[in-house]
Formats: structure tokens, C-alpha cells, sequence
């Protein structure tokens, strides 16, 4: 960020006026979130993990609206990992009942405002109730043209990967693919992200630098940007997303090329 920018950021603190000028520019047309943090919200306040989730949710709702609000075509959350089964059973299902309440409380109105829900990971690990839901709500909003959220839920990027890899071998020793066609477009198209663009942007709050198996062929050129490791997802709030997506703006991308300006195109 240069000092004109960050003249400008701080006179655009205030939620409404950041939204002014992040609707002056492009808006990512696709945003993943790593929303982290929230057993650590919960415990600095001596209340049990499953309320930080609550309050996750709570604060999922407003970067729900505030992205199908500023134009963003594709929201991606990390909502539950392949690993994330290693915890507790008590908040295994806390979460899993979480996300069912979320979907029936919440479905009509995304639904009324156009916006698709869609899941990746293995739908058919998932306790009943919530395959039930999930499979409830991608249906009655396929069609829906606005903001399409997808939930990454019993999610792994590795597995992903291979999976697309033993398809296409697959194919190919059925002489359906030859090796030539291996391409790197191809190869998204058989992640289950296939039909969605990369993301442009990533963010993980939390003040933890990793991404922890979420989007790792799709995330090669995103710009990322972690919170301050005092920001749990529980603090995190639609001007915070704003100001991510106002930094995000600010940056140069070369998708390993060099700037315009540098080649001597302006
Ligand atoms: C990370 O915090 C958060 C999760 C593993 C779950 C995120 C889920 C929700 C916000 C709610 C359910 C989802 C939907 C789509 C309704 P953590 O528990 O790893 O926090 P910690 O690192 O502080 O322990």
C-alpha cells in the first residue's frame, strides 16, 4: 500500500464510507474465507468453544450480505475439514447442528435475495440431518443467478487433488483422455470447484499464516490476507471485510509476470 492509499484508508475507516470506495473499483469476483479462531474467542471469555461457533455464525450472516450486497460472484468458507472430525464428538455435533439451524433459519432469505448455495467436500460423510439440509438448500437455490456461497464442509484440498488425479488417469487408460489433453484447465475441471474461478482473494483471521488444506491448487495466484492474530472470526465484522477487500485492491497483481508500468505499457 503507498501513502496516497493509506491517506485515503484512514479517511475511509467508517463502514459506509469504505464501502463507497470499495464499490469505486473492482470487487473480487471471488473471495475464500478461513474462518478461524473461534474456540479461542470463546475460551478468552470463559465460555465453552460452542459459543465462539455461534457467534461465527452470527458474524457469517453479515459477510453473507455484505458480499452479495457489493457484487462478489463466488464466497467460499471453510467450514469443516476432513480433519476437523478429530475433535471432540460434543462439538462435532454442535457444529453440524449449527450449520442445520443456519440452513432453516436462513434459507428463504438467501433464497429471496438470489443467492446459490453449493457444497464442496463429501457430502456423504456428514451426519444425516445436515446432508439432508445441505442437499435441501442446493436444490431449492440452483438456479439462483446472485452471490453463490460455497461451504466447504468434510473438505480436504489434498484428497481433492487426488481424486481428481485417479479420475483422470481413469480416463485416460480408458483412452477417453490422452496425455496431451492434461492441461491445468483441464485439471480444475476435475476439482469440485469446476465451473467456479480461482479466488482472488483469501482471508484467514485468527493471526494464523497458514492454509491448512483449503484450496490449495485453486489458491496459486490468490492474494491473501491474515488478521491480527487478536482478531478472531467472532470479531470479525463487515468493515473489517471491507478493509480486506480495499487492501486487496491496493495490490499489484502479476500472476508472475511483471507490471505494466515496469514493461513500458500504461
Ligand atoms: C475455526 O475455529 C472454525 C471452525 C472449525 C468452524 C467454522 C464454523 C462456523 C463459523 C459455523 C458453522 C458453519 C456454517 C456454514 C453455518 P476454531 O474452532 O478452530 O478456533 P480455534 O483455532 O481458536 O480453536
Amino acid at each position: 500500500m503507498n501513502w496516497k492509499n493509506i491517506f485515503k484508508y484512514k479517511k475511509s475507516r467508517n463502514a459506509e464510507s469504505l464501502l463507497e470506495t470499495v464499490l469505486a473499483r473492482p470487487v473480487p469476483r471471488h473471495i475464500s474465507i478461513i474462518m478461524d479462531g473461534n474456540g479461542r474467542w470463546a475460551e478468552k471469555r470463559n465460555l465453552p468453544r460452542v459459543a465462539g461457533h455461534k457467534q461465527g455464525v452470527e458474524v457469517l450472516r453479515d459477510i453473507i450480505s455484505t458480499s452479495s450486497q457489493i457484487g462478489i460472484a463466488h464466497l467460499t468458507l471453510y467450514a469443516f475439514s476432513t480433519e476437523n472430525w478429530k475433535r471432540p464428538e460434543s462439538e462435532v455435533r454442535a457444529l453440524m447442528s449449527l450449520l442445520v439451524e443456519f440452513l432453516q433459519k436462513e434459507i428463504n432469505e438467501l433464497h429471496n435475495n438470489k443467492v446459490k448455495i453449493y457444497m464442496l467436500g463429501d457430502i456423504n460423510g456428514l451426519p444425516q440431518e445436515a446432508a439432508r439440509e445441505v442437499e435441501k438448500a442446493m436444490n431449492l437455490t440452483a438456479a439462483n443467478k446472485g452471490l453463490q456461497v460455497n461451504i466447504a464442509l468434510n473438505y480436504g484440498s489434498r484428497m481433492e487433488i487426488i481424486k481428481a488425479a485417479r479420475k483422470i488417469a481413469r480416463e485416460v487408460s480408458q483412452g477417453k483422455l490422452s496425455l496431451d489433453d492434461i492441461t491445468e484447465e483441464l485439471f480444475s475441471e476435475f476439482l469440485e470447484t469446476r465451473g467456479i474461478p480461482d479466488p482472488d482473494l483469501m482471508i484467514r483471521t485468527s493471526g494464523e499464516y497458514r492454509l491448512s488444506n483449503f484450496l490449495l491448487y485453486q489458491s496459486a495466484y490468490t492474494e491473501l490476507i491474515f488478521t491480527d492474530k487478536q482478531v478472531f472470526w467472532p470479531d470479525f465484522n463487515r468493515e473489517r471485510y471491507l478493509e480486506a477487500i480495499y487492501e486487496y485492491q491496493n495490490r499489484k497483481r502479476r500472476f508472475g509476470g511483471i507490471d505494466d508500468v515496469q514493461a513500458g505499457v500504461e
